[in-house]
């Protein structure tokens, strides 16, 4: 029989209750809890084996550690952050009383590492996204030691992949992609997920109240007085036309190219709801798509932004409609850690 995970994995998930961690007595669900795939996913890039130092970034339920405690054994130890008091208590208490003995869990920003634990790992995991791979992992781990982590991929707001690379010693070196999205880490308790907390370069709310976002390079450093009117015009004229791929294409293969080919090019927005946007934004107007609906398009202002937005999908396809297996990870020194971008 052949299962979807390795067997230590598997093995982890079939001793743990995952309910018992992610239900309230009420029986609603922590928040954020992920799904239990992509944790086991993130799990086998991991490659966690008896008697490893693991380091957890965004304990949330404590099932994601409950899971770590069993792949690590007796021998092995599982240091994991969380930045909600409420959710590290709730977690201390849950795990104890499953007879997790080989956890400890600290309640503080997990981008500073686990500082004050005098541990070094051999393992790190994320479960949520940073903008770059912080120094302060690399100066508590030993060398050797495996990182999978979410991490943001081009600079702009909502643009994520999850990374695994390996520290080496000296530097770290990236290996694999997984596509999978996670909250931004933040480094205190947050109440609205609507705005980003990094990366939205104009921001506006409509008449109801909702937040309208646009993050692209070319606001960077400029009054936001442009962006601001793009929003607007997207508010208050919008359009909608077909996108730039048919019904047969994958739009989440395109969504991902353009992380990969056009950081520098590309904007992201949300227009009032939870939902994230790719595509062409100038002053003069804007042609946006979803990752997983690329074949409709709401655009504003002149039509350039729509014929920009056009002309990468037929890139796309000259270049075979690569998707992210196609993609490689690269990673570039930045003042405190590594930023990690998409390569073809
Ligand atoms: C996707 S959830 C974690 C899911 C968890 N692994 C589970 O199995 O339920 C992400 C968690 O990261 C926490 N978080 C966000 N930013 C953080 C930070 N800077 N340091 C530590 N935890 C953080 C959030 O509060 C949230 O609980």
């Amino acid at each position: 029989m052949t299962t979807m995970f390795s067997p230590p994995v598997q093995a982890a998930l079939d001793s743990v209750d995952e309910a018992a961690y992610t239900s309230r007595p009420d029986g609603s669900r922590v928040p954020q809890t992920s799904a239990p795939k992509i944790i086991a996913s993130m799990l086998d890039l991991l490659d966690v084996t008896p008697g490893r130092r693991v380091l957890e970034i965004g304990t949330g339920s404590g099932y994601s550690t409950a899971l770590l405690s069993g792949l690590v054994g007796d021998d092995g130890h599982v240091t994991s952050v969380e930045v909600v008091p409420e959710l590290t208590a709730r977690a201390a208490d849950l795990l104890s009383a499953h007879g997790r003995r080989n956890v400890e869990l600290i309640c503080g920003d997990g981008v500073k590492g686990a500082p004050g634990s005098g541990q070094i790992f051999d393992r790190v995991i994320a479960w949520a996204t940073v903008e770059r791979i912080p120094d302060a992992w690399l100066r508590q781990v030993a060398p050797g030691a495996v990182l999978v982590t979410p991490v943001n991929v081009t600079g702009l707001a909502k643009t994520f992949m999850v990374v695994r690379a390996r520290y080496d010693g000296r530097a770290l070196q990236p290996q694999q992609l997984l596509e999978a999205g996670f909250v931004e880490a933040h480094d205190q308790v947050v109440d609205q997920w609507l705005v980003p907390p990094y990366g939205a370069d104009a921001l506006i709310r409509d008449e109801q109240g909702r937040p309208w976002w646009l993050s692209a390079r070319w606001l960077r450093g400029r009054a936001t007085a442009a962006g601001e009117a793009l929003l607007a015009r997207l508010i208050t004229e919008p359009r909608e036309s077909p996108g730039p791929l048919t019904e047969v294409e994958d739009s989440a293969a395109f969504y991902n190219y353009l992380l990969a080919t056009r950081p520098a090019e590309l904007a992201t927005a949300a227009l009032g709801e939870p939902v994230w946007r790719i595509g062409c934004a100038t002053p003069a107007g804007a042609a946006l798509i979803t990752a997983d609906d690329a074949q409709h398009t709401v655009h504003a202002g002149d039509e350039e932004a729509l014929r920009v937005l056009t002309g990468w999908a037929e890139t796309w396809r000259a270049d075979g409609s690569p998707g992210v297996d196609r993609m490689r990870p690269v990673l570039q020194r930045g003042d405190d850690g590594w930023r990690v971008r998409l390569a073809l």
